[in-house]
């Protein structure tokens, strides 16, 4: 190295011992009104109170929100009211719960800086000791079992919480038992079969072998609410087969027509409409996760995860040659679950 080259090196070296800066360690710790004056502090501490308290407050106001402004179908409004009022009532008491917690630490807890030294996963037996320590001064600092008052409605305040949450998933199902509701769709004993959408009402001589029909009941048209309730429900394919390849339950041989059988189209997986039917295997294919059912053998299960044959619909031929129900289904439509139950 020159002369020069070395002066350069040497002057950087001074250069960056004189920039270096001291660690200044820990402020002294800044006393706050509530650690210098009970009262203050009793003061904080029902403050914080009053800050959860009104976060159960707000979050039952939400849940009575859901009920006095309900939903009604058709009509913006009552959609902009209820989301409004119900979305006012959780935020305002999840900011409660927040701000009560960041007051409890600011006002109350103490705020002296701590230095917590890396170690391995598991500590040696003196710092998990001294762990336990830390968790017992924390304890005692923060008042977490001295301030019962705090800590119970902070603790309420939780668990009101979720209070909104039931009352949405809630009204979610079904009203009234969901068991009864698929227990029973628009099918009874004389209801005519019908094409879907249009109604138009299906004669037995229409059903060729191999043909298939996206069937609804003839009374589905004249539901004015909920009618894709009850249209989800009754959902029916019709098939005709050569009846020498029918393997019928001698309990159900006469719930077909001359080789026209009909089966819910609602999947008994997950409830996805059952709308593939193949001619020369007379196999019927769910598309959501490809459950297949043997039309021959009452629509058991062949292949998938689909827990149960697909319902079958008993049905006849009236005086004038149209297709009708025998009755309604005798199981529940729909997926397994509601089955178990019963
Ligand atoms: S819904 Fe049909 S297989 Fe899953």
């Amino acid at each position: 190295m020159t002369d020069s080259g070395k002066e350069l090196v040497d002057a950087g070296a001074a250069v960056a011992h004189s920039d270096a800066i001291e660690n200044p360690g820990f402020q002294p710790e800044h006393k706050r009104v509530a650690d210098l004056d009970p009262q203050r502090a009793k003061g904080a501490e029902r403050g914080i109170a009053a800050l959860f308290i009104a976060s159960i407050v707000f979050t039952i106001l939400a849940a009575v929100a859901y009920n006095i402004f309900p939903i009604v179908e058709g009509d913006p409004q009552s959609i902009r009211l209820n989301n409004m009022f119900v979305g006012l009532g959780i935020a305002f008491g999840l900011l409660a719960i927040g701000v009560g917690a960041v007051h409890w630490a600011k006002a109350l807890m103490h705020g002296h800086d701590l230095v917590e030294e890396r170690h391995g996963t598991r500590g040696t037996e003196e710092t998990r000791t001294r762990a336990v320590e830390i968790f017992k001064e924390a304890n005692a600092e923060s008042g977490w079992t001295r301030r019962k008052l705090v800590r119970n409605t902070m603790i309420g305040a939780m668990v009101a919480t979720p209070i909104p949450a039931i009352a949405l998933f809630r009204d979610l199902a079904p009203a009234g038992s969901p068991q009864e509701v698929l227990n029973h769709t628009m099918w009874k004993a004389g209801v005519r079969l019908t094409r879907d959408p249009n109604g138009t009402p299906i004669k037995a001589s229409e059903v060729t072998i191999g043909s298939a029909f996206h069937v609804i009941p003839e009374n589905l048209l004249e539901v004015e609410e909920g009618f894709l309730d009850e249209k989800a429900k009754a959902a029916v394919l019709l098939m005709r087969l050569n009846p020498s390849d029918l393997k019928e339950a001698a309990d159900r041989k006469d719930w077909s027509y001359d080789g026209i059988v009909a089966y819910s189209k609602i999947c008994t997986h997950v409830g996805c409409p059952v709308a593939l039917y193949e001619q020369q295997t007379h196999h019927l294919l769910c598309p959501c996760h490809q459950s297949q059912f043997d039309v021959t053998e009452h629509c058991k299960v062949i292949f998938g995860p689909a827990a149960r044959p697909l319902p079958q619909l008993p049905i006849a031929v009236d005086a004038e040659g149209y297709l009708i129900a025998q009755s309604d289904f005798l199981e529940p439509v729909g997926p397994s679950y509601w089955e178990r139950a019963l």
